[in-house]
């Protein structure tokens, strides 16, 4: 599963690109779902949870990477696992097998170290919460039009702050 992923070239998954089809920080709809949410169980891990310096994947503590040779952020490390566990709960949903909360684990990109810590903001906080609404959608009812719910949430952001895996994101699309 890691291994398509780990095999991409390091340029397709990166944020080289500061990609912008929408303008920083646009309002997006999912802003609202967002604000609806807002008091939601995460007192625990939101914008304002200060970051622990000096954990795996803070500033100058980079995760060692065969993929990245700067090294990984926690955050990216994290997009990582988003992008297994989407795919392990796709092909769950197709077998109409039961899968597991991605809510408890996706929640964490709120408070997790990104490589460059300003871009951690309220821009990237609401579009986080937006992509966690659907994220908690997929919980309560799986299936692929809450899959593709979430990989919305994944492009909606990416479009403003990491242009770099779009590509790769729409390819993981349940057509
Ligand atoms: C709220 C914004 C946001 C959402 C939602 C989001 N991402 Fe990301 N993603 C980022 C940022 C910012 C980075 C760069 C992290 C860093 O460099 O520290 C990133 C990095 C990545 C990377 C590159 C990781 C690497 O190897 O460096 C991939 C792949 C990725 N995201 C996929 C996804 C997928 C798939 C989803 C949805 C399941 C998703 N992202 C949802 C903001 C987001």
């Amino acid at each position: 599963m890691r291994l398509s992923l780990f095999a991409l070239p390091f340029f397709l998954t990166a944020c080289a690109q500061e990609a912008s089809v929408a303008p920083k920080d646009a309002p997006l709809a999912a802003d609202a779902t967002a604000a609806a949410n807002a008091g939601a169980d995460d007192a625990d891990c939101n914008l304002s949870t200060p970051l622990v310096p000096g954990i795996p994947g803070s500033p100058g503590h980079l995760v060692q990477s065969t993929r990245n040779p700067n090294g990984d952020s926690e955050l990216s490390v994290l997009m990582r696992q988003f992008v297994d566990d989407l795919r392990e709960v796709r092909t769950l949903v197709e077998a109409k097998q039961p899968v597991k909360k991605l809510w408890p684990v996706h929640r964490k990109m709120r408070c997790a170290w990104p490589t460059k810590p300003e871009e951690r903001n309220a821009g990237f906080d609401g579009r986080a919460q937006g992509y966690l609404a659907a994220v908690r959608a997929f919980d309560e009812a799986p299936s692929q039009s809450s899959y593709n719910g979430m990989i919305a949430g994944c492009i909606s952001c990416h479009s403003v702050s990491c242009g770099g895996p779009l590509e790769f994101i729409g390819g993981m699309k349940w057509e």
